[in-house]
């Protein structure tokens, strides 16, 4: 069983070996920027970390974390368009240091670079580890849609925001884990709880975003806070918000919610009051070890001997504590 830092390597030397240093420089610079700067890098680690769960090779693994990594990347280039995001990992955002039409274009690249990792699964494996991947990846874009479609809306529930983090953030969690143990060539129903654990697990990342992205620090978070209040976001901390406030200041919260053209420190710090005011902060915690529980049991399904689970539940740990 390789340690969780070996498989970091490993991740960091595939995504250092790819096709990507050539010309023309206005395409690749921006996708090497990406890839180079780091991230938490938590999806490839867990398709290695799952396939070695189920006691199989993680070097087997490596065409599709790093596929999954390149993904991942990728949504982030189109995200951070939609979002008008100008800060990620610290540094400007791809948009903001090239333009819009640099960043589409890159993305577009790296989505084809992914497919073009996976490609090199073993052959007899790939048919199923394409679905898998090809689904989740419109799932994604799914939950963006919803996400970008809420943020014009009066009346999300907390159970359409909690299917659209689903759909934008938890799948691709869960896929990473599903193929992972797919390679590892774990059981179905071991594939299909490891996908439940990390589905719930998921959800529990994004409330986790969002609870950084309101309250967290943007020097550490690397990302600039208050970017979901600005556009409008109907997170869970928004919408738990309107549910336990006075009529008086759920009302002054939709009114926030409605305008595009505030100054943004202003308005940051008034809907932080009313967050405040709601108590949301330990609402959205509770959730957070609620989707945790749910998640531990998907995993407590699955038959395995208590050290291979080790290096998941140290990951998963790690997460919980997070601040970036
Ligand atoms: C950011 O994902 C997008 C979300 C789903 C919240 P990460 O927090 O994993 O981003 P990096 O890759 O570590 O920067
Ligand atoms: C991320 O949602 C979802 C995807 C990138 C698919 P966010 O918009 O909250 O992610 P960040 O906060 O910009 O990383
Ligand atoms: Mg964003
Ligand atoms: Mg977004
Ligand atoms: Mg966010």
């Amino acid at each position: 069983m390789h340690p969780i830092e070996h498989l970091q390597a490993k991740i960091a030397a595939s995504l250092s070996n790819l096709p990507i240093y050539r010309e023309p420089a206005g395409l690749y610079e921006p996708i090497s920027y990406t890839l180079q700067q780091g991230g938490k890098r938590i999806r490839p680690l867990l398709t290695l970390i799952a396939t070695q769960m189920f006691g199989g090779n993680p070097d087997k693994a490596l065409p599709a974390a790093t596929a999954i990594e390149i993904f991942h990347n990728f949504t982030l280039l189109h995200d951070d368009i939609i979002d008008q995001a100008p800060l990620r990992r610290g540094r400007d955002t791809v948009y903001k240091k090239w333009n819009i039409n640099t960043a589409i274009l890159s993305g577009d690249t790296m989505f084809a670079v992914a497919y073009g990792q996976l490609a090199g699964s073993d052959p007899q494996q790939l048919p199923q580890l394409m679905q898998v991947f090809t689904k989740t990846a419109i799932e994604v874009c799914e939950g963006q849609q919803y996400d970008i479609d809420f943020e014009n809306s009066g009346d999300v529930t907390i159970d359409a925001y909690l299917n659209m983090i689903r759909l934008k953030t938890a799948v691709l969690l869960a896929a990473s884990l599903k193929i992972g143990a797919l390679i590892g060539g774990a059981a179905h129903q071991d594939a299909e709880a490891i996908y439940r654990f990390g589905e719930n697990m998921g959800i529990a990342f994004q409330l986790q975003d969002d609870l950084l992205d309101a309250f967290g620090d943007e020097a550490v978070f690397g990302k600039k806070t208050g970017g979901d209040i600005i556009a409008n976001k109907k997170t869970y901390l928004y919408l738990k918000a309107l549910e336990c406030s006075s009529p008086e200041n759920a009302s002054a919260l939709r009114k926030w919610f409605c305008t595009r053209d505030s100054e943004p420190q202003v308005k940051i710090a008034a809907v932080l009051d009313l967050f405040n005011k709601a108590g949301v902060k330990q609402h959205a915690e509770n959730l957070i070890q609620d989707y945790i529980k749910e998640a531990m049991s998907h995993l407590d399904a699955i038959r395995l001997v208590e050290k291979a689970r080790a290096p998941l539940l140290e990951l998963l740990s790690g997460m919980l504590k997070r601040n970036h």
